[in-house]
């Protein structure tokens, strides 16, 4: 049994390693001491199907302030509480109107958070005073059964250091979090790699406050007239999402995104890597396995004027499946970020489908450093305004 959460000083980190395809009652035992900790409100970060979450109990006043303070998070941020059946549901919503049931029953478990009408049972923290509370239940086979044998409802950020890139890994957590929380449960990696679709159903119509893992035409196919939040209000004012006004998924060295027609894109990329490398700096590209393969000889070659700094290349996956790229995105920040670069340019894609989440974290993580160019990829839905 772990110490009482109020005698423990700085948490040491325990690890703990689960196979997710083991079968749910397995699970379940495996994670005894996990959900243990989280019910002595403890604070426990764990794999889903998006991103790892921080979790704690979202009933808990305390384990909701230790989940604040271990990220950093600004006390404005309200948290998503994740559930394990339709059942928690009704404790914590106080009304579940036809439109949201139509879309649960869709799309739960799984990538998407519902914004509805708060009950009373939730903690003013975990809302950050909103008369809203986001619930969402996820498929992931360990999320599933950690909050099962919890048996209790689960407040959890993404496991990251608030600001940083969402991580994908059991070792990003580690790299953002150890000493910081109680427990990681190391799942494998989380491989949608971008987060939920929060989707607010307090308004008429249902309005998309983050694209995320279940695209806008998914959830059109079933309330057609969904739109998405536009418009820069997020960063000064009352914003929507409350979570829209803070820096998100930065890295550390800053990042451009080039946007326009792929050809022109890869020209742009050459161009600036060369010029940052002659001044004797190290250039990171976050480009899809296509474009690295039309850069490959040429940065063999690039160089050669001054002082010679480096390019290192993260490949994030095939510019044909936005799925590949939505699942190596922050690890390829992340990456280069452990290389100690000095900027990083980063290609950009069509909007669409997953590309509109993609497009998304890019924009935010560019914040306004955006190098347009000729033609424009994608579609109207992304605007520099959208995403602030
Ligand atoms: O995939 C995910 O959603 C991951 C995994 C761990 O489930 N979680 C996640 O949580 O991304 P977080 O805290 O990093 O992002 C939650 C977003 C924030 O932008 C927050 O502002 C918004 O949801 N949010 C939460 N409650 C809200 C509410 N009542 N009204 C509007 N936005 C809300
Ligand atoms: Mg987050």
């Amino acid at each position: 049994m772990s110490d009482a959460p109020e005698k423990r000083g700085k948490p040491t980190t325990v690890l703990i390693v689960v196979d997710p395809s083991g079968s749910a009652e397995r699970l379940e035992a495996e994670l005894g001491e996990a959900a243990r900790v989280l019910r002595d409100g403890g604070t426990v970060a764990f794999p889903t199907e998006t991103v790892y979450g921080l979790g704690g109990n979202a009933l808990d006043r305390r384990a909701v302030a230790r989940i604040f303070a271990a990220k950093g998070r600004p006390q404005d941020n309200p948290l998503i509480v994740h559930i394990a059946d339709m059942g928690a549901l009704e404790s914590i919503a106080s009304s579940v109107l036809p439109g949201a049931r139509a879309l649960a029953d869709r799309f739960w478990p799984g990538p998407l958070t519902l914004i509805l009408p708060k009950s009373d049972a939730i903690p003013d923290e975990v809302t950050a005073g909103l008369d809203s509370v986001a619930v969402r239940m996820p498929s992931h086979p360990v999320a599933a059964a950690l909050i099962r044998a919890a048996g209790v409802p689960v407040a959890a950020p993404s496991a990251n250091i608030s600001g940083r890139p969402s991580p994908t890994s059991a070792e990003h957590v580690w790299h953002d979090m150890a000493g910081r929380i109680d427990m990681l449960v190391d799942g494998g990696s989380a491989d949608i790699g971008v987060e939920s679709t929060v989707i607010d159903m307090t308004c008429s119509p249902p309005m998309i406050l983050r694209p995320g893992g279940i695209t806008l035409e998914e959830i059109r196919e079933v309330i057609p007239e969904t739109v998405v939040l536009t418009g820069g209000e997020g960063l000064d004012g009352p914003a929507k999402s409350p979570g829209l006004r803070h820096r998100h998924y930065s890295p550390e060295a800053q990042m451009w995104l080039v946007i326009g027609e792929w050809d022109a894109q890869v020209d742009e990329i050459k161009s600036r890597a060369a010029a940052e490398v002659r001044l004797g700096r190290r250039v990171g590209l976050l480009v899809s396995t296509e474009t690295a393969a039309k850069l490959c000889t040429w940065i063999r070659d690039c160089g050669g004027e001054g002082p010679v700094g480096e390019i290192i290349v993260a490949e994030i996956g095939s510019r044909n499946d936005a799925s590949q790229v939505a699942s190596g995105l922050f690890d390829g920040m992340r990456r280069l970020d452990a290389a100690e670069v000095d900027m990083m340019l980063a290609e950009s894609y069509d909007a669409r489908g997953m590309g509109l989440a993609i497009m998304n974290r890019l924009m935010r993580a560019a914040g306004g450093r955006i190098i347009r160019v000729q033609g424009e990829a994608g579609n109207d839905l992304i605007s520099e305004k959208s995403i602030e």
